[in-house]
């Protein structure tokens, strides 16, 4: 899809109008906020500023510069990737396509994590596919004295995610690690030692892939979302490989997708070795936090 130039506005007035109209044309619902929002990043411009500017001219750089953004929204490329952005608990969390946009689901993560913890000082957690970042830094700045391990097998996203780290103040808490899932942990003498694991790993079946929205498929990193055939593989491998990293009592949180509850519960059962198995449910009262401790 092109954006319709022949509008050519010359006003920040016009300019608003073009983009809601050229975003309604594209499918989008949102058009009078986005149109502010990538007007206001392209203009580099706070959104007051431009609706009480309404009447200055448009220069060709400005005009450029918000054809460009309006060009990337209305191929259905998300938002946050085109400002760059995204709140995760009241943080802001810098997002590049290398990394999932944090969902606003993953926030139970943290507050369950919070709730069922206890954590004292010395606490040691790993955040398993840590992507951005926004669950291990997230930990970081409301655990005081933690020491937080930080994995993926993603080097552009643990790039992303150092960054965040460093935005936010907190990364002499974190170490990070790439590799396949807890393999990574073998050298960092920890086995034993984990009070808890999260993560909020990849779960959508193979089959799934083909019916997401654009958004999502054309432009997230599949590798942060397809899991394989089931949608369950990576919450099986977590509950067998988290065992031995974890102290007795220690805690595994995985996210789940919509309906995977059962399967994972079964899965706790054959791998054996928890109890006090409960999941929490979210707004949408879909199970989505899975939380099991180590027996000891
Ligand atoms: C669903 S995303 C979660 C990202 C972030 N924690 C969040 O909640 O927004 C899953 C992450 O797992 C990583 N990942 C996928 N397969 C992996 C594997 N085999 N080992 C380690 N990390 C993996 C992906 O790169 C991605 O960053």
């Amino acid at each position: 899809m092109t954006v319709p130039t022949t509008a050519d506005p010359k006003t920040i007035g016009a300019l608003i109008t073009w983009a809601q109209g050229s975003l309604h044309a594209s499918g989008s619902t949102n058009t009078s906020q986005e149109a502010l929002w990538l007007l206001a990043y392209a203009l580099e411009m706070k959104q007051h500023e431009l609706v009480s500017r309404r009447d200055h001219a448009v220069s060709r750089e400005e005009l450029a510069q918000a054809e460009s953004v309006i060009s990337r929204r209305m191929t259905h490329e998300p938002l946050q990737y085109i400002l760059g952005t995204q709140d995760f608990c009241g943080l802001d969390f810098h997002v590049t396509p290398a990394v999932l946009i944090p969902r606003p689901e993953t926030e139970l993560l943290i507050q369950e994590a919070i709730r069922e913890g206890g954590f004292t000082d010395g606490a040691v957690l790993v955040d398993v596919g840590t992507g951005s970042g926004c669950v291990a830094v997230t930990l970081a700045t409301i655990l005081n004295d933690t020491r937080i391990f930080a994995l993926d097998c993603s080097r552009d996203a643990l790039a992303i995610a150092q960054g965040n780290a460093e935005r936010h103040g907190v990364s002499d808490k974190i170490t990070w690690k790439e590799g396949d899932l807890l393999s990574p942990l073998r050298e960092c003498r920890v086995v034993g030692a984990v009070d808890a694991i999260l993560s909020n790993p990849p779960y959508i079946a193979d089959a799934m892939w083909a019916d997401l929205q654009p958004e999502v498929r054309d432009f997230e990193p599949r590798l942060a979302l397809v899991a394989g055939q089931k949608g369950t593989e990576f919450h099986e491998r977590l509950l067998a490989d988290a065992k031995p990293f974890l102290v007795p009592g220690g805690l595994l949180l995985m996210e789940l997708g919509q309906g995977q509850a059962p399967l994972v519960r079964q899965a706790v059962e054959q791998v054996g070795g928890y109890i006090g198995v409960q999941t929490v449910r979210d707004e949408a009262d879909i199970e989505r936090v899975m939380i099991a401790r180590r027996s000891s």
